[in-house]
């Protein structure tokens, strides 16, 4: 299938974020996905937020404040040298205004096929999260990421809830600044909080909360996506199996992402965790792919 001017062998990928630094990247690739998708990189390496950073404190609620661990472009730029994928690599990146969008696209287009801007971060301390809501910061990093490269630009969006006024005011920003498809919908803004110790669990508070429990709202999300825009749309939220495929496929998305469902797959549960191969190759399975 095609996907802007990317050649993908099957519908999948893995969701930026989840086993997503490079050497992971490869278990993807290898397990068959048809694209892989990078960690979210910035400009200065960061080593992330105090732990913990990823927790469960209901089954099905998968919440992380990792705070974008990254080595900076520059030191991932080296080390992507050192990999050669045989799938289409993209991307993502995050940056603190619009210039940093620009910037970081270009510098990155040698050891990219595509990107997708991460605007939509619950929990980042300073950008991020708040463009994917501020329209007039969200058009200029969006266009001046569409003017840093000739390779595909995608936009990773926030979920919107019920507000269908701003998801409509935002799909007609990235039609007009030319994205080549939406990626929907990155983590809910979340929090868990211990009554022992009597304050949030998080060092930074919020988290964003992905796995099985966000798979209707990002359904009810890329179904109203799919009324608004004819772009493709990239669908991720929740996928355990091929039925979740399925269901996103039925309301309107192209290609689908995989993420922390990967933690729901086999018999985690017993601690059999079987792992990324065959979890993408029981959805491959599922969906006659
Ligand atoms: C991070 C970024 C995200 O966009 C997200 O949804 C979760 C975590 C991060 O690295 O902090």
């Amino acid at each position: 299938m095609k996907l802007a001017n990317l050649e993908l062998k099957n519908p999948l990928m893995n969701a930026s974020g989840v086993c997503s630094f490079p050497p992971l990247l490869k278990r993807w690739e290898e397990a068959g996905v048809g694209a892989v998708v990078t960690k979210s990189i910035g400009i200065e390496p960061s080593p992330g937020n105090r732990g913990p950073v990823l927790i469960e404190p209901y089954p099905g609620a998968v919440l992380n404040s990792m705070g974008f661990p990254n080595p900076g472009y520059e030191y991932f730029l080296e080390e992507m040298k050192e990999y050669s994928f045989d799938v289409p690599v993209i991307t993502s990146i995050y940056g603190r205004d619009e210039y940093e969008f620009g910037f970081l696209v270009k510098k990155l287009e040698p050891v990219s096929d595509a990107f997708e801007l991460n605007v939509s971060c619950p929990h980042a301390k300073k950008g991020g999260y708040q463009i994917g809501f501020e329209p007039k910061i969200l058009r200029k990093s969006l266009k001046n990421a569409r003017e840093s490269t000739e390779n595909p630009v995608s936009v990773k969006l926030p979920y919107y809830s019920a507000d269908e006024r701003k998801l409509k005011e935002v799909i007609e920003i990235v039609e007009e600044t030319e994205m080549d498809w939406i990626t929907e919908i990155n983590t809910l803004r979340a929090m868990d909080y211990s009554v022992e110790i009597e304050r949030p669990i998080f060092s930074n508070k919020f988290g964003g909360q992905s796995g099985p429990t966000i798979h209707f709202c990002a359904l009810a999300q890329v179904y109203k996506t799919r009324e608004l825009t004819d772009l493709p749309i990239v669908a991720s939220g929740g996928i355990v199996s091929a039925y979740n495929v399925k269901r996103f496929f039925g309301v309107g998305a192209n290609v689908a992402q995989l993420g922390s469902g990967l933690l729901y797959y086999g018999e985690y549960r017993d601690n059999k965790h079987t792992g990324i191969e065959d979890f993408v190759k029981a959805i491959l399975e599922g969906l006659k792919c």
